[in-house]
């Protein structure tokens, strides 16, 4: 019962995300997509191996009961914020996250799906990421320093466990687009910067507990249990953007609990009761933002059959 393949392996170069739509009573069509998307990943995975293609397909709660009678236990749609910030939270059908070393291959991926969809589909966004430099967002900042790095870590940080009975290797997927400043965000100094952040720029050193404000990104997204241990999740964010256009971060992140990631947003956004919000949304601002669930691949089978 594997997991979809794009959720455990460490990132790739190239990243298309799509976001979609469709219209009530088109559930032959999306399966018929899913079957067409698949079938041009196993042709492309033989004509071009050394492509590491990875696909991950996943489910709006509303679609999700449309297509099947069950559903992973405490699943929820995520709810917009209106704290310091706002955050907004759409009502999306289907998410698409396509990996490779190939850009070509995963516009091939979501071609062949749009392909196969008809007119019962809406774009609500589709995204080209790629890895920038060393792993860095657009900040010019590592993103991904304290993200789990071996497998297991990985899986353990993203998949639901088999106490979920069918859902066991599924994982619960935030994603969301983030619009950078890049004017104001380079007008601060790199100390200013840092502390933003809350870890150093050119190495991504964790600032001392004593420098580092309370209201830094990572201050406000580092979370514990009750017995004290750090919560993880597990992210795919990729830069996106044009020189001359939008440029920003796609923050996608899996997780078995999405009370952890409501934990951190709480936080984030200022809506966690104690009075503070992230520094880093004085610089980046979220445009839309769902929860889905990616069942495991032969769960995904099985509902496309
Ligand atoms: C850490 C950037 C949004 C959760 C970091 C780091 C950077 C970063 C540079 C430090 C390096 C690292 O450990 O990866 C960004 C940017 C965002 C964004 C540019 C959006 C524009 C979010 C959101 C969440 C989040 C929305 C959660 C809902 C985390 C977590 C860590 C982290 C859990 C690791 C904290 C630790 O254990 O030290 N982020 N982030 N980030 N971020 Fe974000």
């Amino acid at each position: 019962m594997p997991a979809q393949s794009v959720i455990v392996p460490l990132a790739s170069q190239h990243a298309r995300f799509m976001t979609l739509r469709f219209a009530s009573g088109s559930n032959a069509h999306l399966k018929a997509a899913i079957g067409a998307l698949l079938d041009a990943c196993e042709a492309l995975r033989q004509q071009y191996p050394q492509a590491n293609i990875k696909t991950g397909i996943a489910f709006g709660l509303a679609q999700w009961q449309q297509l099947y009678a069950h559903s992973p236990e405490h699943w929820h749609d995520l709810q917009a914020r209106a704290g310091d910030f706002a955050m907004p939270a759409i009502a999306a059908d289907v998410f698409l996250h396509i990996a490779s070393e190939q850009a070509d291959v995963c516009f091939a991926l979501v071609q062949a799906f749009m392909q196969a969809c008809g007119d019962v589909v809406t774009v609500l966004n589709e995204t080209t990421g790629f890895r920038y430099l060393d792993s860095r967002d657009l900040t010019g900042f590592i993103d991904g320093t304290e993200n789990p790095q071996q497998a297991d870590e990985r899986a353990q940080a993203a998949l639901l466990t088999e106490d979920a009975g069918e859902f066991a290797e599924g994982s619960f997927v935030m994603a969301q687009r983030y619009v950078h400043h890049m004017k104001t965000w380079h007008e601060q100094s790199i100390d200013s910067q840092e502390k933003i952040i809350g870890r150093t720029k050119p190495d991504s050193i964790e600032l001392d507990d004593a420098v580092r404000p309370a209201n830094s990104h990572i201050s406000r997204v580092i979370i514990e249990d009750d017995t004290g241990e750090e919560l993880a999740i597990l992210r795919h964010s990729l830069p996106y953007g044009n020189a001359s256009g939008e440029q920003g971060l796609y923050f996608i992140a899996y997780t078995p609990d999405l009370g952890i990631l409501d934990a951190m947003l709480d936080n984030m956004f200022g809506t966690s009761g104690d009075g503070l919000h992230d520094q880093f949304l004085h610089y980046t601002t979220p445009v839309d933002g769902a929860y889905f669930f990616m069942p495991s691949e032969q769960l995904l089978a099985k509902i496309i059959a």
